[in-house]
Protein backbone atom coordinates (compact mmCIF):
# COMPACT_ATOMS: atom_id res chain seq x y z
CA UNK A 1 0.00 0.00 0.00
CA UNK A 2 1.79 3.26 -1.30
CA UNK A 3 2.29 5.77 1.46
CA UNK A 4 -0.52 8.35 1.93
CA UNK A 5 1.33 11.47 0.75
CA UNK A 6 0.87 14.33 3.26
CA UNK A 7 3.97 17.09 3.19
CA UNK A 8 4.54 18.16 -0.21
CA UNK A 9 7.74 20.64 -1.25
CA UNK A 10 6.88 23.48 -3.66
CA UNK A 11 9.53 25.39 -5.81
CA UNK A 12 9.68 27.72 -8.41
CA UNK A 13 13.28 28.02 -10.85
CA UNK A 14 14.27 29.15 -13.99
CA UNK A 15 13.08 32.37 -15.29
CA UNK A 16 10.30 34.22 -13.91
CA UNK A 17 7.20 34.30 -15.99
CA UNK A 18 3.62 35.68 -15.02
CA UNK A 19 1.68 33.21 -13.48
CA UNK A 20 4.19 31.62 -11.22
CA UNK A 21 1.73 32.40 -8.56
CA UNK A 22 -1.65 31.19 -9.85
CA UNK A 23 0.48 27.68 -9.96
CA UNK A 24 1.30 27.91 -6.58
CA UNK A 25 -1.96 29.08 -5.38
CA UNK A 26 -4.07 26.15 -7.59
CA UNK A 27 -1.70 23.27 -6.21
CA UNK A 28 -1.56 24.90 -2.74
CA UNK A 29 -5.12 25.08 -2.60
CA UNK A 30 -6.44 22.00 -3.53
CA UNK A 31 -3.27 20.07 -1.46
CA UNK A 32 -4.31 21.40 1.82
CA UNK A 33 -7.90 22.07 1.09
CA UNK A 34 -8.81 19.32 -1.01
CA UNK A 35 -6.18 16.68 -0.12
CA UNK A 36 -5.17 17.86 3.39
CA UNK A 37 -1.60 18.12 3.00
CA UNK A 38 0.82 19.80 4.64
CA UNK A 39 3.27 22.23 1.74
CA UNK A 40 6.23 23.87 2.26
CA UNK A 41 8.10 26.23 0.28
CA UNK A 42 11.77 26.03 -0.65
CA UNK A 43 13.31 29.73 -1.11
CA UNK A 44 14.37 30.73 -4.63
CA UNK A 45 14.76 27.31 -6.40
CA UNK A 46 16.94 24.07 -6.30
CA UNK A 47 19.22 26.70 -4.14
CA UNK A 48 16.91 27.02 -1.89
CA UNK A 49 16.57 22.96 -1.90
CA UNK A 50 19.69 22.83 -1.26
CA UNK A 51 20.38 25.13 1.49
CA UNK A 52 17.25 23.63 2.75
CA UNK A 53 15.93 27.59 2.90
CA UNK A 54 12.36 26.19 3.53
CA UNK A 55 9.15 27.83 4.82
CA UNK A 56 6.32 26.13 5.72
CA UNK A 57 3.00 27.69 3.00
CA UNK A 58 -0.25 27.69 4.60
CA UNK A 59 -3.84 29.18 3.15
CA UNK A 60 -2.92 32.25 4.45
CA UNK A 61 0.37 32.66 2.06
CA UNK A 62 -1.83 31.47 -1.10
CA UNK A 63 -4.69 33.90 -0.32
CA UNK A 64 -3.99 37.44 -3.04
CA UNK A 65 -1.40 35.89 -4.69
CA UNK A 66 -3.50 34.72 -8.40
CA UNK A 67 -2.86 38.37 -9.39
CA UNK A 68 0.66 38.57 -8.49
CA UNK A 69 3.63 38.89 -11.16
CA UNK A 70 7.13 36.99 -10.46
CA UNK A 71 7.26 34.54 -7.18
CA UNK A 72 6.39 34.44 -3.93
CA UNK A 73 9.19 31.38 -3.52
CA UNK A 74 11.90 33.57 -5.31
CA UNK A 75 13.76 31.69 -8.14
CA UNK A 76 17.00 31.08 -9.55
CA UNK A 77 18.69 28.93 -12.45
CA UNK A 78 21.41 26.92 -9.82
CA UNK A 79 21.40 23.24 -11.12
CA UNK A 80 21.12 20.83 -8.46
CA UNK A 81 24.38 19.00 -9.88
CA UNK A 82 26.58 21.78 -10.67
CA UNK A 83 25.88 24.32 -8.24
CA UNK A 84 28.44 27.02 -6.54
CA UNK A 85 29.09 26.48 -2.93
CA UNK A 86 31.29 29.29 -1.12
CA UNK A 87 33.16 29.11 -5.15
CA UNK A 88 33.21 25.95 -5.61
CA UNK A 89 30.63 24.10 -8.50
CA UNK A 90 29.60 20.78 -6.09
CA UNK A 91 26.98 18.24 -7.21
CA UNK A 92 24.37 18.90 -5.02
CA UNK A 93 21.92 15.98 -5.08
CA UNK A 94 22.85 13.74 -2.28
CA UNK A 95 22.16 16.93 0.04
CA UNK A 96 19.36 17.97 -1.05
CA UNK A 97 18.09 14.23 -1.05
CA UNK A 98 19.23 14.71 2.45
CA UNK A 99 16.82 17.31 2.73
CA UNK A 100 14.15 16.02 1.29
CA UNK A 101 14.35 13.21 3.96
CA UNK A 102 14.95 15.31 7.07
CA UNK A 103 11.90 17.40 5.85
CA UNK A 104 10.18 14.60 5.83
CA UNK A 105 8.83 15.38 2.76
CA UNK A 106 6.63 12.99 0.50
CA UNK A 107 6.56 14.67 -2.91
CA UNK A 108 8.40 17.75 -4.57
CA UNK A 109 6.49 20.17 -6.92
CA UNK A 110 9.06 21.98 -9.29
CA UNK A 111 7.55 24.59 -11.27
CA UNK A 112 9.71 26.05 -14.19
CA UNK A 113 11.13 25.47 -18.03
CA UNK A 114 12.66 23.60 -19.96
CA UNK A 115 15.93 23.52 -17.36
CA UNK A 116 13.71 22.90 -14.89
CA UNK A 117 12.39 19.72 -16.07
CA UNK A 118 15.99 18.41 -16.50
CA UNK A 119 17.19 19.17 -13.37
CA UNK A 120 13.35 17.74 -11.49
CA UNK A 121 14.25 14.82 -13.96
CA UNK A 122 17.45 14.47 -12.15
CA UNK A 123 16.32 14.76 -8.47
CA UNK A 124 13.47 11.89 -9.95
CA UNK A 125 16.10 9.35 -10.91
CA UNK A 126 18.04 10.36 -7.71
CA UNK A 127 14.45 8.43 -6.57
CA UNK A 128 12.57 11.54 -4.90
CA UNK A 129 8.86 11.85 -5.94
CA UNK A 130 8.58 14.75 -8.37
CA UNK A 131 5.90 16.80 -10.21
CA UNK A 132 7.32 19.32 -13.26
CA UNK A 133 4.68 22.14 -14.00
CA UNK A 134 5.52 23.85 -17.36
CA UNK A 135 6.42 27.56 -16.77
CA UNK A 136 7.86 29.97 -19.40
CA UNK A 137 7.37 33.12 -21.81
CA UNK A 138 8.86 31.58 -24.51
CA UNK A 139 6.25 28.35 -24.92
CA UNK A 140 9.12 26.47 -26.05
CA UNK A 141 8.69 23.38 -23.41
CA UNK A 142 8.04 19.78 -25.51
CA UNK A 143 4.76 18.04 -25.00
CA UNK A 144 2.48 20.77 -23.95
CA UNK A 145 0.25 22.81 -25.61
CA UNK A 146 1.38 25.48 -23.79
CA UNK A 147 3.23 27.26 -20.81
CA UNK A 148 2.01 29.68 -18.13
CA UNK A 149 3.39 33.12 -18.90
CA UNK A 150 3.30 32.74 -22.56
CA UNK A 151 -0.12 34.15 -23.17
CA UNK A 152 0.94 37.33 -20.58
CA UNK A 153 3.72 38.03 -22.69
CA UNK A 154 2.08 37.47 -26.05
CA UNK A 155 -0.28 40.47 -24.96
CA UNK A 156 2.69 42.75 -23.88
CA UNK A 157 4.57 42.40 -26.64
CA UNK A 158 1.75 42.80 -29.39
CA UNK A 159 0.36 45.63 -27.55
CA UNK A 160 4.46 47.18 -28.27
CA UNK A 161 4.23 45.93 -31.67
CA UNK A 162 0.91 48.21 -31.85
CA UNK A 163 2.48 51.20 -30.47
CA UNK A 164 5.40 50.71 -32.88
CA UNK A 165 3.49 51.53 -35.59
CA UNK A 166 2.21 54.99 -35.59
CA UNK A 167 6.27 55.74 -34.62
CA UNK A 168 7.67 54.14 -37.27
CA UNK A 169 4.91 55.67 -39.88
CA UNK A 170 5.53 58.78 -38.56
CA UNK A 171 9.59 58.75 -39.05
CA UNK A 172 8.95 56.50 -42.17
CA UNK A 173 11.45 54.26 -40.36
CA UNK A 174 12.08 50.45 -40.13
CA UNK A 175 11.63 49.48 -36.54
CA UNK A 176 12.72 46.34 -34.91
CA UNK A 177 11.19 44.78 -31.86
CA UNK A 178 13.07 42.24 -30.33
CA UNK A 179 11.14 39.77 -28.66
CA UNK A 180 12.34 36.95 -25.93
CA UNK A 181 13.04 33.40 -27.23
CA UNK A 182 16.40 31.86 -28.05
CA UNK A 183 15.89 28.82 -29.59
CA UNK A 184 11.87 28.94 -30.37
CA UNK A 185 10.05 32.08 -32.31
CA UNK A 186 6.26 31.42 -30.15
CA UNK A 187 6.25 34.48 -28.94
CA UNK A 188 7.62 36.99 -31.93
CA UNK A 189 5.15 34.67 -34.04
CA UNK A 190 2.15 35.16 -32.01
CA UNK A 191 2.32 38.89 -31.17
CA UNK A 192 3.89 39.28 -34.86
CA UNK A 193 1.14 38.35 -36.42
CA UNK A 194 -1.08 39.19 -33.65
CA UNK A 195 0.45 42.67 -33.99
CA UNK A 196 -0.07 42.95 -37.30
CA UNK A 197 3.94 43.50 -38.05
CA UNK A 198 5.08 43.51 -41.63
CA UNK A 199 7.98 40.69 -41.06
CA UNK A 200 8.47 37.81 -38.26
CA UNK A 201 11.88 36.61 -37.67
CA UNK A 202 12.08 33.40 -35.76
CA UNK A 203 14.97 30.91 -35.16
CA UNK A 204 13.32 28.30 -36.91
CA UNK A 205 13.55 30.06 -40.42
CA UNK A 206 16.97 31.54 -40.86
CA UNK A 207 16.60 34.71 -42.87
CA UNK A 208 18.62 36.43 -45.62
CA UNK A 209 19.22 40.32 -44.74
CA UNK A 210 18.39 40.64 -48.77
CA UNK A 211 15.30 39.11 -48.91
CA UNK A 212 14.65 41.20 -45.57
CA UNK A 213 15.54 44.22 -47.18
CA UNK A 214 13.82 43.56 -50.25
CA UNK A 215 10.29 43.47 -48.42
CA UNK A 216 10.86 46.32 -46.58
CA UNK A 217 11.67 47.82 -50.68
CA UNK A 218 8.68 46.72 -51.93
CA UNK A 219 6.73 47.94 -48.99
CA UNK A 220 8.44 51.80 -50.07
CA UNK A 221 7.73 51.73 -53.54
CA UNK A 222 4.47 51.11 -52.62
CA UNK A 223 3.86 54.13 -50.83
CA UNK A 224 4.58 52.19 -47.39
CA UNK A 225 7.67 53.75 -46.82
CA UNK A 226 7.96 52.26 -43.18
CA UNK A 227 8.06 48.64 -41.69
CA UNK A 228 7.82 46.67 -38.30
CA UNK A 229 9.98 43.81 -37.41
CA UNK A 230 9.32 41.34 -35.03
CA UNK A 231 12.54 39.64 -34.41
CA UNK A 232 13.20 36.55 -31.87
CA UNK A 233 16.57 37.11 -29.84
CA UNK A 234 17.35 33.89 -31.20
CA UNK A 235 16.69 34.97 -34.65
CA UNK A 236 20.09 34.30 -37.08
CA UNK A 237 20.66 35.07 -40.51
CA UNK A 238 21.68 32.33 -42.98
CA UNK A 239 24.95 32.25 -42.64
CA UNK A 240 25.08 33.23 -38.72
CA UNK A 241 22.75 29.67 -38.33
CA UNK A 242 25.13 27.76 -40.13
CA UNK A 243 28.32 29.06 -37.79
CA UNK A 244 25.92 28.10 -34.85
CA UNK A 245 25.20 24.95 -36.26
CA UNK A 246 28.89 23.99 -37.26
CA UNK A 247 29.65 25.17 -33.29
CA UNK A 248 26.94 22.86 -32.01
CA UNK A 249 28.34 19.71 -34.59
CA UNK A 250 31.73 20.56 -32.67
CA UNK A 251 30.26 19.86 -29.33
CA UNK A 252 28.55 16.72 -30.21
CA UNK A 253 31.71 15.21 -31.80
CA UNK A 254 34.23 15.82 -29.47
CA UNK A 255 36.36 12.95 -28.39
CA UNK A 256 37.63 14.14 -25.23
CA UNK A 257 36.12 15.86 -22.69
CA UNK A 258 38.82 18.99 -22.73
CA UNK A 259 38.05 18.57 -26.16
CA UNK A 260 34.07 18.98 -25.21
CA UNK A 261 35.02 21.99 -23.25
CA UNK A 262 36.96 23.71 -25.93
CA UNK A 263 34.02 23.32 -28.11
CA UNK A 264 31.49 24.54 -25.71
CA UNK A 265 33.18 27.27 -24.87
CA UNK A 266 34.11 28.61 -28.84
CA UNK A 267 29.96 27.31 -29.16
CA UNK A 268 29.57 29.64 -25.95
CA UNK A 269 31.47 32.96 -27.87
CA UNK A 270 29.13 32.41 -30.53
CA UNK A 271 26.03 32.75 -28.92
CA UNK A 272 27.47 35.62 -26.78
CA UNK A 273 28.56 37.66 -30.15
CA UNK A 274 24.86 37.28 -31.31
CA UNK A 275 23.48 39.23 -28.16
CA UNK A 276 23.54 42.63 -30.85
CA UNK A 277 21.83 40.96 -33.35
CA UNK A 278 19.06 42.98 -33.76
CA UNK A 279 21.08 46.35 -34.01
CA UNK A 280 23.57 44.65 -36.53
CA UNK A 281 20.72 43.59 -38.94
CA UNK A 282 19.19 47.21 -38.27
CA UNK A 283 21.93 48.64 -39.62
CA UNK A 284 22.56 46.42 -42.61
CA UNK A 285 18.87 47.24 -43.09
CA UNK A 286 19.71 51.13 -43.26
CA UNK A 287 22.20 50.45 -45.76
CA UNK A 288 20.01 48.72 -48.44
CA UNK A 289 17.06 50.45 -48.01
CA UNK A 290 18.19 54.01 -47.21
CA UNK A 291 15.37 54.07 -44.35
CA UNK A 292 16.58 54.80 -40.95
CA UNK A 293 16.39 52.06 -38.21
CA UNK A 294 15.95 51.89 -35.04
CA UNK A 295 15.76 48.82 -32.26
CA UNK A 296 13.34 48.47 -29.40
CA UNK A 297 14.36 45.36 -27.63
CA UNK A 298 11.46 44.30 -25.25
CA UNK A 299 13.57 42.12 -22.89
CA UNK A 300 12.20 41.76 -19.38
CA UNK A 301 9.42 43.84 -19.77
CA UNK A 302 7.62 41.03 -21.32
CA UNK A 303 8.21 38.42 -18.07
CA UNK A 304 6.60 41.20 -15.59
CA UNK A 305 3.44 42.27 -13.86
CA UNK A 306 -0.06 41.09 -13.71
CA UNK A 307 -0.69 37.25 -15.25
CA UNK A 308 -3.34 37.79 -17.93
CA UNK A 309 -6.83 35.79 -17.13
CA UNK A 310 -5.42 32.96 -19.85
CA UNK A 311 -2.28 32.52 -17.43
CA UNK A 312 -4.14 32.53 -14.01
CA UNK A 313 -6.95 29.87 -15.64
CA UNK A 314 -3.59 27.90 -17.44
CA UNK A 315 -1.85 28.01 -13.81
CA UNK A 316 -4.62 27.06 -11.64
CA UNK A 317 -5.44 24.13 -13.98
CA UNK A 318 -2.02 22.53 -13.93
CA UNK A 319 -1.21 23.25 -9.97
CA UNK A 320 -4.75 21.54 -9.23
CA UNK A 321 -4.01 18.56 -12.01
CA UNK A 322 -0.93 19.00 -10.47
CA UNK A 323 -2.22 18.12 -6.17
CA UNK A 324 -4.11 15.13 -8.23
CA UNK A 325 -1.06 13.88 -9.47
CA UNK A 326 0.51 13.85 -6.12
CA UNK A 327 -2.07 12.66 -4.12
CA UNK A 328 -3.02 9.45 -6.18
CA UNK A 329 1.05 8.77 -6.34
CA UNK A 330 1.78 9.79 -9.95
CA UNK A 331 5.51 10.71 -9.97
CA UNK A 332 7.93 11.56 -12.42
CA UNK A 333 6.11 13.33 -14.79
CA UNK A 334 5.22 16.82 -16.19
CA UNK A 335 1.45 17.74 -15.78
CA UNK A 336 1.68 19.14 -19.23
CA UNK A 337 -1.39 21.53 -20.48
CA UNK A 338 -3.57 19.48 -22.92
CA UNK A 339 -6.80 21.29 -25.27
CA UNK A 340 -8.88 22.46 -22.20
CA UNK A 341 -7.45 20.58 -19.45
CA UNK A 342 -4.25 18.57 -18.40
CA UNK A 343 -2.19 15.14 -19.47
CA UNK A 344 0.80 13.68 -17.81
CA UNK A 345 3.84 13.24 -19.80
CA UNK A 346 6.49 11.44 -18.43
CA UNK A 347 9.70 13.80 -17.40
CA UNK A 348 12.27 11.61 -19.32
CA UNK A 349 10.25 12.90 -22.78
CA UNK A 350 10.13 16.58 -21.70
CA UNK A 351 13.69 16.98 -19.88
CA UNK A 352 16.17 18.22 -22.71
CA UNK A 353 13.71 18.70 -25.76
CA UNK A 354 12.60 21.69 -26.94
CA UNK A 355 9.20 22.51 -28.44
CA UNK A 356 10.14 25.24 -31.64
CA UNK A 357 8.04 26.28 -34.33
CA UNK A 358 7.32 23.40 -37.01
CA UNK A 359 7.73 24.46 -40.45
CA UNK A 360 4.26 23.77 -41.05
CA UNK A 361 2.25 25.44 -38.23
CA UNK A 362 -0.75 26.94 -39.09
CA UNK A 363 0.68 30.09 -37.52
CA UNK A 364 3.40 30.36 -40.18
CA UNK A 365 0.43 29.56 -42.62
CA UNK A 366 -2.08 32.52 -41.20
CA UNK A 367 1.14 34.66 -41.41
CA UNK A 368 1.84 34.16 -44.96
CA UNK A 369 -1.68 34.59 -46.01
CA UNK A 370 -1.65 38.33 -44.92
CA UNK A 371 2.11 38.58 -47.03
CA UNK A 372 3.72 38.77 -43.82
CA UNK A 373 7.41 38.24 -44.93
CA UNK A 374 9.59 35.87 -42.73
CA UNK A 375 12.98 36.94 -43.94
CA UNK A 376 13.08 33.61 -46.78
O1 LIG B 1 13.67 31.34 -20.33
C1 LIG B 1 12.89 32.44 -20.49
C2 LIG B 1 13.74 33.63 -20.76
O2 LIG B 1 12.99 34.76 -20.50
C3 LIG B 1 14.27 33.69 -22.19
O3 LIG B 1 13.30 34.06 -23.11
C4 LIG B 1 15.38 34.68 -22.04
O4 LIG B 1 16.30 34.63 -23.10
C5 LIG B 1 15.99 34.22 -20.73
O5 LIG B 1 14.91 33.71 -19.94
C6 LIG B 1 16.70 35.32 -19.96
O6 LIG B 1 17.34 34.68 -18.88
P1 LIG B 1 17.73 35.49 -17.55
O7 LIG B 1 16.45 35.81 -16.84
O8 LIG B 1 18.58 34.51 -16.78
O9 LIG B 1 18.46 36.71 -18.00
Amino acid sequence: MAKKTRRVGVLTAGGDSPGLNAAIRGFGKAAIGQYGMELVGFVEGFKGLAMNNVRELTGNDLAGILTVGGTILGTSRDKPHKMTVDGQVVDMVPTIVDNYEKDGLDALVCIGGGGTAKNALRLAEAGLNIIHLPKTIDNDIAHTDTSFGFSTALGIATEAIDRLHSTAHSHHRIILVETMGHKAGWLALGSGIAGGADIVLIPELPYSVESVAASVAKRAASGRNFSVIAIAEGARSVSDAANLAAAESLVKSAASPEERQAAKNYRNSVIASHRDNAFKLAAQLEGLTGLESRVTVLGYVQRGGIPDAADRLLGTILGGAGAECVASGEFGVTVASRGQGAATVPLAEVAGNIKTVPLEHPWLEAARHVGTGLGD
